[in-house]
């Protein structure tokens, strides 16, 4: 037996015209009528981005509305003046659709963060936008539920941005993203409307859902206010293994065995670089073998069998040289060391100012598109360092592109818009995706039309018209 168990203790930042006539003095004389305000250069700094780091913070200030009529009431005054509003989670985003660069009037959810309801029979809760992803899973915890949407940012983002960007996450595989889980949404419409959209309901076959068409919509239909969403029993005993695999080649045929027999909770990919980067911030390393990829597979296992049948499948496997070596967790608390070797990579790297693409093809096409992306970025990016881990069960790639400490950033930023539009003419022959679920926002709005046809996108543009004629909600994100 050759698995061990573990024992662990702005070159591109383009400009995009809307209406935009206030400025930071009448801010402060018209907003604090209808809600908080605040106008400082520290603030204007911390709220104005998200986590994408290619352009500059420059809100005119910030709403702190607490109360929906507060929302309605920015929303009105806001389609008045003709001035542009972005909304503002946790802004763990990355890809630029929480910044404000242009002299909008950041709104801040973070004053309406409370849980409204729980409802043991329809195991939901209802909550206000600015709830903490984790402090909802925690309320469901201890309570004996479980909300399965699950992610590294999960200790800042909000709720009302994982909905307004729809994201995945690492359980993806068994739970699906966070569309599926939300049974009730509230929003205000860029007309200044609330919507009481689906009120909970599991079946209601009324026509069109409009719901879903908020779900995702990174804030520029309307802005989400309150939501339902929906719990389930909790995993019992989760249990991580980590597998090396020498050859890309191999990394599905390992996926198609695991998923086969057994029920995976996450099923996740990272390369020998990223280990290596993870490992130096002092995460321990479990094997003593290198390997150019590794595997990170969960599952429960309540019972001994699915961890007997994982170790013959890992036996198996080994057998056929398709690993090269594995641990497993055995505990909690391993399970939860063996996951900082994928959820820690985007911290451990952030100081090389990545570049970011979120990718994903159909899960059967994800050998060869790896095979002929692997061919590109090695051509384009001979002098960079290229970091690929992700969501591989999903069909999901991050590819991280570090940028040489001495490289001027917006040169490093230009070179790889370039390399992404290939990137995304090559997606197009896989028919996969240029944002697989960090959202368009403002990275991707370029390479939209290599994963949207022409009249996809034109159907998106009247939806716009229809929920925010005035463009006031968001302008510039996902397209112009
Ligand atoms: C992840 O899966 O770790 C996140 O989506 C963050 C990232 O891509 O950096
Ligand atoms: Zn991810």
């Amino acid at each position: 037996m050759a698995l061990i168990v573990l024992v662990l203790a702005v070159g591109i930042f383009s400009l995009s015209r809307y209406p935009l006539t206030m400025h930071t003095p009448q801010l402060e004389q018209h907003i604090p009528a209808i809600c908080p305000v605040r106008t400082d250069p520290d603030s204007l700094s911390v709220y104005g981005r998200d986590w994408s780091t290619l352009y500059p913070a420059r809100p005119s200030g910030i709403a702190f509305p607490e109360t929906i009529e507060q929302v309605i009431a920015l929303v009105h005054w806001a389609n008045q003046q003709q001035m542009a509003l972005v909304p503002s989670g946790g802004r763990t985003g990355l890809s630029g659709g929480a910044t404000a660069s242009q002299g909008e009037l950041v709104v801040s959810f973070e004053r309406m963060n409370q849980i409204l309801n729980f409802d043991p029979v329809a195991a939901s809760i209802t909550c206000q936008p600015g709830v903490i992803t984790q402090t909802l899973q925690d309320y469901a915890a201890e309570r004996g539920w479980y909300y399965p949407v699950d992610f590294a940012a999960r200790g800042s983002s909000q709720i009302g941005g994982n909905i307004a960007t729809n994201a995945g996450g690492i359980n993806v595989i068994r739970y699906g993203l966070t569309r599926n889980w939300i049974s009730g949404l509230k929003v205000v419409t860029g007309r200044g409307e609330l919507l009481d959209l689906n009120k909970g309901l599991i079946k209601n076959a009324t026509g069109y859902d409009l719901r879903h068409l908020f779900i995702g919509s990174e804030g520029t239909l309307g802005f989400i206010v309150e939501a339902t969403v929906q719990l389930t029993r909790p995993p019992q005993q989760p249990r991580v293994l980590v597998l090396a695999v020498p050859e890309l080649a191999d990394v599905m045929a390992v996926f198609t065995a695991f998923r086969q027999h057994l029920e995976l909770s996450a099923f996740e990919l990272f390369t020998a670089n990223c280990m290596r980067h993870v490992v130096a911030r002092g995460v321990p390393q479990p094997f003593a073998v290198s390997s150019d990829y590794y595997l990170l597979i969960e599952f429960e296992s309540a019972s001994d069998e699915p961890m007997d049948t994982a170790l013959q499948l890992f036996e198996q496997l080994l057998e056929q040289g398709k690993v090269i070596d594995g641990v497993a967790s055995e505990s909690e608390a391993q399970a939860q060391a063996l996951w900082q070797l994928r959820e820690d990579i985007t911290e451990a790297t952030a100081v090389y100012q990545p570049y970011k693409n979120d990718i994903a093809v159909p899960v059967g096409q994800i050998v060869p598109f790896l095979q002929a992306a692997n061919d590109l970025l090695s051509r384009e990016y001979p002098d960079y360092e290229v970091l690929w881990f992700g969501h591989i069960g999903d069909g999901n790639l991050h590819i991280g592109v570090l940028k040489p400490a001495e490289l001027d950033s917006s040169e490093f930023a230009q070179r790889c818009a370039a390399v992404t539009e290939q990137l995304a003419q090559l997606l197009a022959q896989f028919n996969g995706s240029i944002s697989a679920e960090h959202g368009v926002g403002l990275t991707k709005k370029a390479y939209l039309s290599y994963t949207r046809s022409a009249t996809e996108i034109n159907y998106l543009r009247t939806l716009k018209q229809v929920f925010d004629p005035n463009g006031i909600l968001n302008p510039g994100k996902i397209f112009d």
